[in-house]
């Protein structure tokens, strides 16, 4: 089991241990060391670090892709994805276009999401304890939370943000692993309100989270699911909550196991009510995907083979972000083996859409991809972590 790898921080100011568990070995704690190193470096020799500099490539791939978007939605004023898993319909095109972060400014960017605007939020796991923010057609992102570059538990600051979502009202969620916390930021604010985990210290009572990953919302932005990874539970919170009260247990709780009663460490969570009224989930520590109805005491596997890790085509290994689209397609992050898997409607049989499945740099290549969300043209943004940036895949 040489993929567990634990990384355990105190932050002096905050109760909440760090416990993170990555799939590789050492290699990643080191990886992650060099990340902070370059971290404080960029403090040091970045004057002005709301508006941090692009580098050339960045900025050139950028441009294209800001061209190629904003060509997309003109011509199509209303959005006419099609099915694609109907035979014949083209995938998204596997040559991945950089949109955040370069090598001069690592992005290592985890849950990502785009509002209807197709305004990028990325929440920047590591590199930074920020949420970044790229409009449509800009180049640049700016910094929309977090304190740059320094970790901690006060109310403008996150530690190892995971996952982000913009209300309809412009009202930002962060969830805030290191912290054991959710914390929800007013529209333009970037002072954060602990909406669930009411004391930021780790703990498995429902007021309590411990090492929360990514969460999913309603349709309304009444509640809010949170995959709570080290309960192995989802709970359920209200968006509205002021101070961090109790949530609903609506799935798992049980311990972790690879029966259809519990959760694994669930990291990814993606509920669609116009098209399911389940919860889809990822085990991370099991393999495999699962989905929820919200309350019942079993759910039914989906994919991947559980507790059981490959790189075929019906396993995965450490699976973490997840999307369904308005078919009932599956859209899985392969986590530790570097792709993007297409699971058509009621197929337990994987696609890859993108990443050739070795670690990588290239344009075709991911390294430890984490989250994923569509822009309103179905194009495809992976957090691609280990690179340090966000790619855009263009749908075909
Ligand atoms: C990070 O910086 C510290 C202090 O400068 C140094 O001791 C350490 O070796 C560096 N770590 C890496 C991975 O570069
Ligand atoms: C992006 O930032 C760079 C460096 O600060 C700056 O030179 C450039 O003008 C900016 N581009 C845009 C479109 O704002
Ligand atoms: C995919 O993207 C690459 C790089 O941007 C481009 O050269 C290629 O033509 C694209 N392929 C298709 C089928 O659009
Ligand atoms: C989208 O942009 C429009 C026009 O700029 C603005 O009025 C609206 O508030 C934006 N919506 C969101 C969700 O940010
Ligand atoms: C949080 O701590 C950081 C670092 O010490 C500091 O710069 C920032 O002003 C603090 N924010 C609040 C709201 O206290
Ligand atoms: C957020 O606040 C700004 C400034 O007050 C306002 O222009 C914008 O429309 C608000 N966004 C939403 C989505 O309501
Ligand atoms: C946090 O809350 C939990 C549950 O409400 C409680 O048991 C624990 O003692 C609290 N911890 C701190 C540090 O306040
Ligand atoms: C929060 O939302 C719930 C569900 O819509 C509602 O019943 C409750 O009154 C709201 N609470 C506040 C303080 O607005
Ligand atoms: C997992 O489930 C199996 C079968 O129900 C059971 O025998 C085992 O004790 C469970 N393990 C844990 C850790 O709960
Ligand atoms: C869970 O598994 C049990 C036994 O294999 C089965 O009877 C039950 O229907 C499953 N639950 C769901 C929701 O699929
Ligand atoms: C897959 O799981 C086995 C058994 O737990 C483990 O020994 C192996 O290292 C894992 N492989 C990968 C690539 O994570
Ligand atoms: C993935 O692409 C890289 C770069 O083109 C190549 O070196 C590697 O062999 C490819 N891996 C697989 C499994 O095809």
């Amino acid at each position: 089991m040489f993929w567990i790898f634990f990384v355990l921080l105190i932050f002096s100011t905050g109760d909440c241990i760090l416990i993170g568990k990555r799939d590789n070995n050492i290699l990643i704690g080191n990886i992650y060391k060099s990340l902070w190193n370059i971290t404080q470096n960029q403090i040091k020799s970045t004057p002005s670090p709301s508006t941090p500099s692009s580098s050339t490539t960045t900025t050139t791939s950028s441009s294209s892709s800001t061209t190629s978007s904003s060509t997309t939605s003109s011509s199509t004023t209303t959005t006419t994805t099609t099915n694609p898993c109907i035979s014949g319909n083209l995938l998204w095109n596997k040559t991945g276009i950089t949109v955040l972060g370069s090598t001069s400014l690592l992005v290592p960017a985890s849950g990502v999401f785009l509002n209807a605007n197709d305004t990028l939020y990325a929440a920047d796991e590591a590199g930074y304890f920020v949420v970044w923010k790229l409009l449509k057609n800009a180049i640049n992102a700016t910094i929309v939370a977090g304190n740059y570059g320094s970790a901690g538990s006060n109310s403008s600051q996150l530690y190892y943000p995971n996952d982000v979502y913009v209300d309809r009202s412009g009202n930002m969620y962060v969830t805030d692993m290191g912290n054991c916390r959710v914390q929800k930021y007013i529209n333009g604010s970037k002072s954060g309100i602990t909406i669930a985990g009411i004391n930021s210290s780790a703990g498995s009572a429902l007021d309590q989270l411990s090492y929360q990953r990514y969460f999913t919302f309603d349709s309304t932005e009444t509640y809010m699911y949170v995959a709570d990874a080290g309960n192995h539970r989802v709970v359920r919170y209200l968006t509205n909550s002021t101070s961090g009260t109790n949530g609903v247990l609506v799935a798992g709780g049980n311990g972790p196991n690879n029966t259809n009663t519990s959760l694994n460490t669930p990291f990814g969570i993606h509920y669609l009510p116009s098209v399911s009224n389940d919860l889809f989930i990822t085990n991370y520590d099991g393999h495999s995907v699962i989905r929820w109805t919200p309350g019942a005491s079993s759910g039914t596997f989906v994919a991947g083979v559980p507790g059981v890790n490959g790189s075929d085509s019906t396993h995965l290994n450490t699976p973490m972000g997840i999307k369904i689209d308005n078919y009932m397609n599956m859209y899985v992050v392969d986590f530790a083996n570097h792709r993007v898997q297409l699971f058509c409607a009621n197929s337990n049989v994987g696609i890859t859409i993108a990443g050739n499945g070795s670690a990588g740099n290239s344009a075709t290549q991911l390294n430890n991809p984490r989250g994923i969300a569509f822009d309103s043209a179905m194009n495809m943004y992976i957090g691609d972590d280990v690179n340090g940036r966000v790619q855009k895949f263009m749908k075909l």
